[in-house]
């Protein structure tokens, strides 16, 4: 028997969309991913229409209905239409047969049957729709057995792998990412035909691709999609340099970490206490320049020296070719791949005032996530090691808080400034004064003199008298 999800359809748009369509004489139906995350129980705040006919006078219609002063906007050469009502945002589109041609994203449309639509959609667990027609209200379509295979976790294409990704290859992205955010593994079929079409991936737009990959990232276990790019060889195409991460060598019998299950286990060990999207992928990139900076010592090992400094470097680059951001969230991930290393040296050593000082005025507003980022890094299996770490790490976050609350070195710009330099020994701008200043916050850091007004003074002073300058 059908199956009949009436009783689920419980927001008021579905009697609109029904009463519209039957206004206009066309058959509508609910389509992808709300029906999905619908029997899924996942939430949702947009929902996809589909009707035999046009897509635009359905959407019109619908929201006639509810108020005609809402705003549709629509694109004639695609057929789609759209508009928000309370929050929630409604996309409509008629049937189509449609495919793309190679290497191109016009779509060449022509009208079609819900099963006909249904055929080009991407995966069998997005292809589902419900009617809102008034002799099957409710009852699911489901020609691909998508219910089956949300059972069995199975991201899968509804016809041949090949064309599925070939109409879209950026759906070689999107199987990954539901497989990541749903726990889903991929069907052998399609598994195979990703790793056969994967450079066909080269003819999508970055912003397409870095949107799937920050899906990837946002999701609860990043690793799962993370693993599955390297496996299809997609991520040696899209992020080489993570690729290159993979890898262990054995010199002497002395082998490094794989340092790309590495990046993984700090991505989910991040992704578990935090879902600042920025966070994770400082996780993501805080060993990126590992390999170039990668050397044998016979006495120390394997060492990565600056690893961090180059790292912190590509940043920029980075953010640029991926299309992601390159304001503040940019200079945020900069700053924890070149600090990353810090609390660990600390929490290692003894830890003194000067070297919580220093952390505290590096790291400033970013001390909370830099510790998410450096607790997560201890992925040592050696449980003993790693709790003395962690204690560690508690002990210098107890300091830090100490340390902050005594001398407020967080946002702390030193007392005296460059301006007061100039006028106290009345010389023009020039090297000498950042040299000045430097020595200031240096003594200041490291104890030297208190954090006032009246000790810089006195220090610039004396600074300023081995230069041969006099106060005027
Ligand atoms: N779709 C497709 N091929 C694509 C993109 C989308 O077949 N390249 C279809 C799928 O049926 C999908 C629906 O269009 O379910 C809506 O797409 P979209 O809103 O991008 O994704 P959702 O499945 O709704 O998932 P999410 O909201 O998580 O992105």
């Amino acid at each position: 028997m059908a199956t009949n999800l009436k009783n689920k359809l419980q927001h008021e748009i579905f009697e609109k969309v029904a009463e519209a369509a039957k206004n206009l004489s066309l058959e509508s139906y609910v389509v992808g991913g709300y029906v999905r995350d619908l029997i899924l129980k996942r939430s949702s705040k947009d929902i996809d229409f589909v009707c035999v006919g046009s897509g635009i006078e359905l959407a019109k219609e619908t929201a006639r209905i509810i108020n005609p002063k809402i705003k549709v906007s629509y694109f004639k050469n695609f057929g789609t239409a759209h508009f928000r009502w309370n929050d929630w945002d409604f996309e409509f589109v008629g049937a189509r047969k449609e495919s793309y041609q190679r290497d191109s994203r016009n779509p060449i449309v022509e009208e079609g049957t819900i099963n006909d639509d249904q055929n080009r959609r991407d995966f069998t667990i997005n292809a589902m729709a419900i009617s809102l027609n008034e002799n099957n209200y409710g009852v699911l379509i489901d020609p691909f057995d998508g219910v089956a295979d949300m059972q069995d976790k199975i991201i899968k294409t509804p016809l041949a792998p090949d064309q599925t990704f070939s109409d879209d290859p950026l759906r070689m992205m999107r199987a990954i990412r539901f497989a990541s955010q749903l726990n889903f593994q991929i069907d052998l079929n399609t598994f195979k035909s990703i790793r056969r079409n994967k450079d066909r991936i080269k003819i999508i737009s970055q912003e397409r691709i870095t949107d799937e990959l920050n899906k990837i990232i946002l999701s609860k276990t990043p690793s799962i999609g993370f693993e599955i790019l390297f496996d299809t060889g997609l991520l040696a195409i899209i992020f080489p340099e993570m690729h290159k991460l993979q890898g262990i060598e054995d010199i002497q019998g002395k082998r490094h970490k794989d340092n790309f299950y590495h990046t993984l286990e700090v991505l989910n060990n991040t992704a578990a206490k935090s879902d600042d999207l920025w966070l994770r992928w400082a996780a993501i990139l805080h060993d990126i320049a590992k390999p170039p900076t990668k050397k044998f010592d016979k006495n120390k090992g394997w060492t990565f020296h600056g690893h961090e400094v180059l790292g912190s470097k590509w940043v920029p680059k980075l953010f640029k070719r991926m299309k992601l951001p390159l304001d503040g969230k940019m200079k945020f991930v900069k700053k924890l791949v070149f600090l990353h290393l810090r609390p660990i040296a600390l929490a290692k050593s003894i830890v003194t005032d000067a070297g919580i000082r220093r952390l505290l005025f590096e790291a400033g507003e970013d001390l909370e996530s830099l510790l998410i980022l450096c607790r997560a890094d201890i992925t040592s299996k050696n449980e003993a090691k790693k709790q003395k770490y962690l204690n560690n790490f508690d002990l210098v976050e107890k300091r830090c808080k100490e340390v902050e609350e005594k001398d407020k070195l967080r946002n702390w710009q030193p007392p005296i400034t460059g301006e007061i330099i100039m006028k106290t020994f009345n010389i023009a701008p020039c090297r000498a004064i950042g040299n000045i200043k430097n020595t200031i916050r240096e003594a200041i850091l490291e104890g030297d003199i208190a954090n006032n007004y009246d000790a810089a003074y006195e220090l610039m002073l004396a600074e300023g008298k081995k230069l041969g300058y006099e106060a005027k």
